[in-house]
């Protein structure tokens, strides 16, 4: 007997996101986001953490569209750089989030560095019913001395996983899916969904 599929509603108007989380959660589930519920207005995040800004934007659909929802916020964390860009991964080089200048910030700023450890850290904040939640999801691994691959998104052409000699850009999806930041907090929020 086949079920029916359960709707979410992923708080992000970030495609490429939507399509990882759909994919790692299976075909058991259907995401909407937010243009698809007629929330267009870019939700600012001006928290001081990932996990504060995940919750703003959980909170947020909840409170005006009123709707049960999971948001995501993620941060690149660089261990030369006391954690940088973390936060401010998505405005490292300005307010325009272009993920080439991002990268060429990075990589300028990391020159002479021989220390290029770095992790991928991912929380998820849900609202289901009365019920919060924060999940954290890590990936650890190192940042690329120049930029590989044409996969994926954002930072994926610096980052190199460990246990790999490739980063996520060349990797490809299938495989940063089943390792990444996101893929180790959407299994989480899949076994959390199970019991909520
Ligand atoms: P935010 O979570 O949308 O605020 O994204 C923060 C920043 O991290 C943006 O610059 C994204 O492009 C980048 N980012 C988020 N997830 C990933 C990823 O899985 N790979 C590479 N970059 C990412």
């Amino acid at each position: 007997m086949t079920t029916s599929p359960t709707t979410l509603v992923f708080a992000t108007q970030n495609a490429h996101k939507a399509r990882e989380i759909a994919q790692i959660l299976g075909p058991q589930y259907r995401i909407l986001t937010l243009p698809d519920i007629g929330c267009t207005e870019e939700i600012e995040e001006t928290a001081p953490t990932l996990e504060a800004n995940a919750l703003l934007k959980a909170r947020y659909v909840k409170e005006h569209y009123g709707y049960d929802c999971f948001s995501e916020d993620t941060g690149l964390e660089v261990d030369a750089l006391g954690g940088a860009p973390g936060v401010h991964t998505a405005r490292y080089a300005g307010e325009a989030k272009d993920p080439e200048a991002n990268i060429a910030l990075l990589l300028n700023n990391l020159a002479g560095h021989d220390n290029r450890r770095a992790r991928f850290r991912t929380v998820i904040a849900c609202i289901f019913g009365q019920r919060e939640a924060l999940i954290e999801g890590v990936c650890y691994g190192r940042i690329a001395p120049e930029k590989r691959g044409t996969g994926g998104f954002g930072y994926d052409p610096v980052f190199i996983p460990d246990g790999y000699e490739q980063t996520f850009a060349e990797l490809g999806e299938a495989v940063k899916n089943q390792i990444s930041h996101r893929a180790m907090a959407t299994e989480k929020f899949r076994l959390w969904l199970q019991n909520a």
